[in-house]
């Protein structure tokens, strides 16, 4: 599955040399893999495929929004999870139909329910009855019946960083669980609103199959309440969150022994079950390559300064995360590095005290599992531009995103007045 690997010393995309690429392309710049996210795609789709009688993987465009790969996705025959009127029209632009597009999100406006409710997407997740209410008045207003489920807060802690735990009662996503029955009553009562199914989403870099479970259970109980009451639940949306090894101890969970446990807890229950991943198809077949712009010896480190910064790839300022660093040309005695960023703020480190061979200005590196979370949490941060992306497959790469320019940058920008 692994298609990075090096060749006489060299680190490769499939056939192609990360150098060979990183001689027509400016650094920095995403490179990614299409087998592996076909790969991906397919280990996932495939287990939830021979374990559930129906399913649909819709996959979290917010993870990577290059129409590139979501269309490489499409294609695969992913649906896709939206969180905004802007994601809606690139996953319908990206060759993902409308009945296959579910979407969650908070602060949805009046104009992307509507947008939502025209286009006859597969799933708005509602997460507030204050949301259902203004729904309901634009779908009677179209002349149309909304397919809702509501997203539920099943008060479950995923045991995963702080900033991306969405399932416990203080979030402010979905309702409390314990409210479900009431509001779909209200649901069921309303002309423009079509309450046929369940969401629930706890949290993204889940590495525990437990908080999984729970809420799995939590999803199955919720369905068999509504049905008790008369509400026709067709589907479960259980969201996203299957994580991936950042750290080489980390220890991922298998697509398979996530869909084990769903098919377990949810098989039974005749529904469609929804599976929103998008850090597992994207981010290991992801890496950021980048440039040393020197190396600066301090009173007691060594400092390897990258043309790569926060703004290109801000999990590790944003969340301590963790990315293995890798040369892109091995050889050379070990050196001890703190990876760090050009950006104008102490936070920008890509990691500390790290084993690298020893490096010199123009060295190239390449930052892994950058493909989840990492193009697209980019900024203009420092007014530096937004860097290319490139898919390799076999042999072949292309530019999926060209390198902002200055012109770019300033183009929607006026003088005062
Ligand atoms: C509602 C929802 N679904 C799916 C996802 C995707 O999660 P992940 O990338 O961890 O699979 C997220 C991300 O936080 C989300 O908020």
């Amino acid at each position: 599955m692994n298609h990075f690997h090096y060749r006489d010393g060299k680190l490769h995309i499939d056939e192609t040399a990360v150098e060979t690429v990183a001689r027509a392309v400016p650094t920095p710049f995403y490179l990614y893999s299409q087998g592996e996210i076909v790969d991906r795609f397919r280990a996932f789709d495939g287990a939830a495929k021979r374990r559930l009688k129906s399913h649909l993987t819709c996959f979290a465009v917010k993870s990577n929004f290059n129409p590139a790969i979501v269309g490489l996705l499409a294609k695969q025959g992913a649906g896709a999870d939206i969180v905004s009127g802007g994601e809606l029209l690139l996953a319908l632009k990206s060759g993902i139909p409308a009945d296959k597009i579910v979407y969650s999100g908070v602060g949805k406006t009046a104009e992307e329910l509507k947008l939502a409710v025209e286009t006859g997407i597969k799933r708005i997740n509602v997460e507030s009855a204050e949301e259902a209410v203004l729904l309901n008045e634009i779908a009677v207003s179209s002349g149309k019946k909304a397919d809702i489920a509501l997203r539920v807060n099943p008060d479950v802690d995923a045991r995963t960083h702080d900033k991306i735990a969405t399932g416990r009662a203080e979030n402010k996503f979905g309702v409390d669980w314990t409210r479900a029955r009431e509001l779909y009553r209200d649901f069921s009562a309303a002309a423009g609103l079509n309450p046929v199914g369940i969401d629930v989403h706890v949290g993204s870099q889940l590495l525990e199959i437990e908080p999984f479970a729970e809420t799995f259970e939590r999803a199955a109980q919720i369905a068999r309440l509504l049905r008790a009451d008369g509400v026709a639940i067709s589907s479960i949306d259980v969201g996203g969150g299957l994580g991936v090894a950042y750290k080489p101890a980390d220890a991922a969970l298998s697509p398979d022994a996530y869909m084990e446990t769903a098919s377990r807890i949810l098989g039974g229950e005749d529904c469609e079950i929804i599976f929103e991943p998008g850090r597992f198809l994207v981010a290991d077949a992801g890496v950021l390559v980048s440039r040393v712009v020197r190396v600066k010896q301090a009173r007691d480190r060594r400092f390897l300064v990258l043309d790569a910064g926060m703004n290109d790839l801000v999990r590790p300022a944003m969340y301590d995360a963790w990315h293995n660093v890798l040369p892109v040309r091995q050889g050379g005695e070990d050196r001890i590095y703190d990876v760090v960023g050009p950006v104008c703020e102490s936070g920008d480190v890509f990691g500390k005290a790290r084993v690298l061979p020893e490096m010199k200005a123009g060295d190239l590196v390449a930052i892994e599992t950058a493909g989840a979370y990492g193009a697209a949490m980019a900024s203009n941060y420092n007014f530096r531009p937004l860097c290319a992306e490139v898919l390799a497959n076999g042999g072949d790469y292309a530019v999926i995103r060209e390198r902002q320019s200055m012109d770019d940058m300033l183009k929607n920008t006026r003088p005062a007045p």
